[in-house]
C-alpha cells in the first residue's frame, strides 16, 4: 500500500481505538504514534498535504488513492462533514493529536471545543466540508461562502467577439469530445474547457437578448452536451447580473460547464433512456455529483470550485436532495446560483416523456421553491436576468416531474 493511503488508514485506525481507550492511555497513544510517522512519511519530499474524501473513496493531491476505494472510513467521515483534510509540513505531534480528538469528537456528535489547543491546530491542520479553499480565478475563500463582489462589475470583454450564428454547434461538438476525453483518457482537456467557456461568454454578449444562444434539445442522445453549455451561458449571465467580477463570471462559466461531468461514468443506456428511470436507475444517476467531483480534483488542480459544484448542485438550501447530509452544508454561492439555471434550463428543455416548459412556468416553478430548494436573492436575479419584466400568474403543467 503507497504511503497516503497507509497514512489514511492509519487514521482509521487511531479514531476506532480512541472509542476504547480514554486519553493518555498507551494503547491510544501508540496508535496515534505511528500515525504520525506515517503522517511525517506523507509530508517528508512536499510543503502541505490535502486530503479529499468524496463518494466513498479518498484523493490525495488530485489523484484517487485506488487502494481506498472501499475504504469503510470515507463513507463514515463524509457522513459527519470531514471531507477535506489538509495537513501543513510543520504540523506537531501534538497538533495531529488534537485534530484526531476533534474528528471524534465529530464523529460522536460531538461539539468541537473551542479552546487555545483548537487554534493551535487550525494553523497546520484544516479540515470539514470540501470547500474551495482560495486562489486565482475561483470565487471563494476557506469557508467557501462566497459573495458577488459587490461594486467589481467588470463586463466580459468583447474585443475578441467573433461571428458565431449562435447555432452553438461547434460548442457542443467540442462538450462532446470533451466527454469522451474524460471517459477514455486520464485528462481532462483544460485548455478547451476554458475556450468553450470564452466562445459561449462571447456568444452570451453578442446577443441582445441573453437567452438566445441557448440551445433548444432536438436530440436526447445530445442531452448532457447542450445542457451543459446552457448551464453555462445562463451561470456567466446570472454572476454577472449579481455583480460578479470578470474572473468570477469565467470561473462560474466553467463551473456551469462542468457541473454534471460525472454523468460520463453513468451508462449511456440509463442516460439516454426514453422513459422515466426505475428507483435503482435514478440511485446509480444520483452519484454523478461524487463521480463529478472525483473527476474534477483528478484531474486538474485549479478546478476546486468546479468540484465544489459538481459536488453541490443538487443540494437544496433546505439540505434536501443529494447527496444527504445530516448537517447544514451551507453550500457555496457558486454551487447555489448553477442549482437555479440547472433546474432552470432542465425544466425548459424538451424530454421523451414531457414537453419543454416555457421560460415563464420554468421560473413560477423556481420562485415557488425560494428558501426551501433555491436561495431567494439568487431566484430573484435569476427572474429578473431572464424575464426583464413583471411576471403574471402562470399556471403550473400537469407534469412537473423533472430529470435533472
Ligand atoms: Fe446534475
Ligand atoms: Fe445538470
Amino acid at each position: 500500500m503507497n504511503v497516503p493511503a497507509s497514512f489514511m488508514v492509519s487514521l482509521g485506525q487511531c479514531l476506532s481505538t480512541m472509542s476504547l481507550y480514554p486519553s493518555g492511555h498507551p494503547a491510544r497513544e501508540k496508535v496515534i504514534d505511528a500515525s504520525f510517522t506515517r503522517l511525517l512519511d506523507v509530508l517528508s519530499d512536499i510543503q502541505f498535504a490535502d486530503f479529499s474524501v468524496i463518494g466513498g473513496g479518498v484523493v490525495f493531491q488530485g489523484r484517487v488513492l485506488d487502494e481506498l476505494r472501499s475504504w469503510d472510513w470515507a463513507t463514515r467521515l463524509a457522513a459527519v462533514g470531514i471531507e477535506r483534510l489538509e495537513i501543513d509540513a510543520d504540523v506537531s505531534r501534538e497538533a495531529w493529536s488534537e485534530a484526531l480528538n476533534e474528528m471524534w469528537q465529530k464523529l460522536n456528535g460531538h461539539a468541537p471545543e473551542s479552546n487555545d489547543a483548537r487554534q493551535l491546530v487550525a494553523t497546520s491542520i484544516r479540515f470539514g466540508s470540501l470547500r474551495v479553499m482560495g486562489g486565482e480565478g475561483t470565487a471563494g475563500g476557506v469557508d467557501g461562502a462566497a459573495k458577488p463582489a459587490t461594486g467589481d462589475t467588470d463586463q466580459i470583454p468583447e474585443d475578441t467577439a467573433t461571428s458565431l450564428g449562435l447555432t452553438l454547434k461547434d460548442e457542443i461538438a467540442a462538450v462532446t469530445w470533451i466527454h469522451e476525453e474524460v471517459l477514455t483518457s486520464d485528462r481532462l482537456p483544460m485548455a478547451e474547457v476554458e475556450a468553450i467557456v470564452g466562445s459561449l461568454a462571447i456568444a452570451m454578449k453578442s446577443e441582445q437578448k441573453m437567452l438566445l444562444p441557448l440551445v433548444m434539445l432536438k436530440d436526447f442522445d445530445q442531452y448532457t452536451t447542450t445542457h451543459a453549455c446552457n448551464v453555462s451561458v445562463l451561470s456567466m449571465g446570472l454572476a454577472e447580473q449579481m455583480g460578479c467580477s470578470r474572473s468570477e463570471i469565467r470561473a462560474f462559466g466553467v463551473a456551469g460547464l462542468l457541473h454534471d461531468i460525472g454523468k460520463v461514468r453513468i451508462p449511456k443506456d440509463i442516460l439516454t433512456k426514453p422513459g422515466r428511470l426505475t428507483e435503482q436507475e435514478k440511485e446509480l444517476m444520483a452519484t454523478h455529483p461524487q463521480e463529478g467531483a472525483r473527476i474534477l480534483l483528478e484531474r486538474h488542480k485549479g478546478l476546486q470550485m468546479a468540484a465544489v459544484v459538481a459536488y453541490e448542485h443538487h443540494i437544496c438550501i433546505d439540505g434536501n436532495g443529494y447527496p444527504h447530509f445530516h448537517f447544514d452544508r451551507g453550500c457555496h454561492f457558486a454551487s447555489r446560483l448553477v442549482h437555479v439555471c440547472d433546474v432552470y434550463d432542465a425544466l425548459s428543455t424538451n424530454r421523451p416523456y414531457r414537453k419543454p416548459w416555457t421560460s415563464e412556468q420554468a421560473l413560477s416553478y423556481i420562485e415557488q421553491r425560494e428558501g426551501t430548494e433555491v436561495d431567494p436573492a439568487i431566484s430573484r436575479a435569476f427572474g429578473t436576468m431572464v424575464r426583464g419584466a413583471t411576471l403574471g400568474h402562470v399556471p403550473m403543467p400537469e407534469n412537473s416531474e423533472r430529470d435533472d
